[in-house]
């Protein structure tokens, strides 16, 4: 997930004001420079414009040829000054995530166009660039005929697990409503009588205890029996501003060796806090080491797959494996795309780090002309505007070549939301031109405001299509009341997408819930609040904690304007910088805090940008 203490440093680095001087900073005095820096950083962060954010990163680069430390310094300097977040907080994520933005906007050609994509992407500060990453080209054309396999009838379980987020630095009856980023951990300057004990099953503020995992995998033979599981990413904890590679692997190791003891048969994918420090992935243009993690995860992943596959992650997190005749899984590393992947700023041109994408094209080439069925596993998904434009264009390409015959379905996790995204042909965005469903999967943490929660589909071994989407929750509000009482989480089903949706799109028990069943939904969504309103509940995992989508708001047509967005392109919520305000003054979709955790609310919160709202048909503000 992306959480918005790793903007700090971002807006920090971002918001100097035009009015800082970029030419005569060589002469200066160190301590001028720190003075001037922090002056436009501290005047900026208010404003968040285009022109102020490029021309930010103008004068941390020109300030960073004297001396890199000295923005880190400024930032640090200034993000202690101004209490947003505690010291220890600011000085990891400056001096541990900073260096490598500093060296990607060094590498950037800030003034022909990566300035502002910078910008667009990471803050929502500039308008959307034009996409330029081209057209692909592929090994055939689409088969002008083309039939999809039909069901077989026989439907097995399959788990889905995402954003595991389990903390075994996790302490009860510590303070559960901190000033950092992740809660309920031990701090040095941790109060010695906590804001709110933290309960020994978690808290709405923070990761999961190694318990709730663990309780989490002991229910589910008690409701289904997985023919496999897939796991979406993200394995530890949200201490973004404290990880180091060691912490991270043996964070790892502990998660992924307690999922083996109940899951016999996983297939996972990278998420972007695998990495240490979190989100930064290198490709082999950026400069920076790769191999660690990839090696790492391919040992621990080496006792769930065949050893081509384990060959494969070795190279940069993605590999392909067949748990079935006639069926195969492709999990990509999509961190290429992510927009809070630092490195991938300074490589700009680079559309297809590791030839990734060429890659999946040859696989799903050779599934093509095998006739096999294919479903795809990753982590942030490419219909959100946490995937870089130019690349989720390059992926939207491969989806029309390869749906609906070949690619069956497609799962995602990263936002920590229950969602789901449908992907089109190219032409209108209909029931009949729906090509294939993005499902994005709720989380197990329950970070922040959500329930913990997993899914079981329902799945034909046929058509490898999802016939039933069951979803699971424990209600943690109760999670005193468990500890009083000595009970266990309530594990139960939240709701069956086929019962809760179908009430309002009604559809025969032998077909699938199928993308264009999923758009009649978001059209019953748009003409139907009380069956938005069920949405909306699920997608907050029934925790009820988010701010209300009304209709008197844009909320509601916004939301579906990015269920119907295959492509972050299309979608209607701009990146946004950490949290956006809505008209009547709360946050939500990027909201990942209903409560304001980090301090940064009351900080920031630039209205909607006009630009964006004309690109989705909205009126301006
Ligand atoms: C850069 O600045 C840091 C302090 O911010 C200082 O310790 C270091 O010596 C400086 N390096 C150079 C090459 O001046
Ligand atoms: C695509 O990449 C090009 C080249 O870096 C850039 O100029 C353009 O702004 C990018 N477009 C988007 C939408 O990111
Ligand atoms: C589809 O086209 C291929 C060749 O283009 C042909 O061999 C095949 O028989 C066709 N299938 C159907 C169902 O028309
Ligand atoms: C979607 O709605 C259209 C128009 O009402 C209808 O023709 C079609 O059968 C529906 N498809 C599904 C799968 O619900
Ligand atoms: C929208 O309606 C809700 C009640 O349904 C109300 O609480 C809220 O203040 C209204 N917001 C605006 C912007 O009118």
């Amino acid at each position: 997930m992306r959480i918005s203490a790793s903007t700090v440093i971002l807006s920090l680095m971002a918001a100097a004001s035009i009015t800082a001087a970029p030419t005569p900073v060589h002469i200066e005095k160190r301590g001028v420079i720190l003075d001037k820096l922090k002056d436009a950083f501290a005047k900026a962060l208010t404003s968040l414009e285009c022109g102020a954010c490029v021309s930010a990163l103008v004068v941390a680069k020109d300030v960073s040829y004297l001396n890199r430390n000295w923005v880190l310094d400024a930032a640090n300097s200034l993000c202690s000054t101004f209490k947003i977040m505690d010291q220890d907080v600011c000085k990891g994520l400056v001096y541990s995530h900073g260096p490598v933005l500093i060296e990607s906007v060094m590498r950037a050609k800030l003034l022909s166009g990566d300035g502002k994509m910078i910008c667009f992407q990471i803050l929502g500060a500039c308008p959307a660039p034009a996409i330029t990453s081209g057209t692909l080209t592929f090994p055939k054309p689409k088969p002008t005929n083309i039939t999809v396999k039909a069901a077989s009838g026989n439907r097995v379980d399959v788990l889905h697990l995402s954003d595991w987020h389990v903390d075994d630095q996790y302490v009860v009856g510590s303070n559960a409503a901190c000033n950092k980023p992740l809660c309920c951990r031990k701090y040095a300057d941790s109060p010695l009588v906590p804001g709110r004990a933290a309960s020994s099953w978690g808290d709405y503020n923070c990761d999961a205890p190694v318990k709730l995992g663990q309780d989490l995998l002991k229910f589910v033979p008690t409701i289904a029996n997985p023919s496999f599981s897939i796991m979406t990413g993200d394995i530890p904890p949200h201490n973004v501003w404290a990880e180091t590679r060691e912490i991270v692997m043996a964070e790892e190791k502990a998660a992924y060796s307690v999922m083996a003891a109940g899951i016999t048969n996983m297939y996972p994918a990278v998420g972007n806090h695998e990495a240490a420090p979190a989100n930064l992935l290198p490709t082999p243009n950026t400069g920076g080491d790769y191999k660690w993690l990839y090696s790492h995860l391919a040992d621990e992943w080496a006792r769930w797959l065949p050893a081509d596959a384990v060959n494969s992650v070795r190279n940069y997190g993605a590999y392909t494996a067949s748990p079935a005749p006639g069926f195969r899984i492709i999990s990509l590393n999509t961190n290429f795309c992510y927009t809070m992947n630092f490195y991938l700023y300074g490589a700009l041109k680079d559309y297809d780090p590791f030839g990734e994408l060429k890659w999946f094209i040859s696989q799903l080439q050779a599934a093509e002309d095998a006739g096999e069925r294919v479903w795809v596993i990753g982590h942030v998904s490419p219909s959100q505007t946490d995937c870089i434009q130019n690349w989720s264009a390059l992926y939207y390409q491969v989806v029309q070549r390869y749906s609906p015959h070949v690619i069956a379905e497609q799962f995602f996790g990263h936002s920590h939301y229950d969602e789901f995204a449908i992907s089109y042909g190219s032409g209108a965005k209909n029931a009949q031109n729906a090509i294939l469903t993005s499902w994005i999967a709720p989380s197990v943490t329950p970070y922040t405001d959500l329930n913990p929660g997993f899914r079981v589909y329902k799945v034909d071994i046929g058509n490898w299509n999802v016939y039933d989407s069951n979803t699971y929750v424990a209600d943690l509000s109760k999670a005193a009341t468990w500890d009083s009482t000595g009970a266990t989480p309530d594990w139960h089903l939240e709701y069956s997408a086929r019962e809760a949706y179908g009430a309002h799109v009604p559809i025969a028990a032998d077909q699938p819930l199928s993308p264009a069943w999923w758009h009649n939904v978001t059209n019953a969504f748009e003409s139907n609040d009380a069956a938005f309103q069920k949405y909306w509940t699920y997608r907050g995992k029934s925790a009820n904690r988010m701010a209300a989508c009304t209709t008197n708001t844009s909320c509601p047509k916004e939301m579906i304007c990015d269920m119907r967005a295959g492509k972050s392109t299309d979608t209607c919520s701009q990146p946004a910088f950490g949290l956006q305000k809505r008209e009547d003054g709360t946050e939500y979709e990027d909201g990942f805090v209903a409560q304001d955790v980090s301090g940064l609310r009351s900080v920031f919160g630039s209205a909607k940008k006009p630009w964006n709202r004309k690109l989705c048909g909205l009126p301006s503000i």
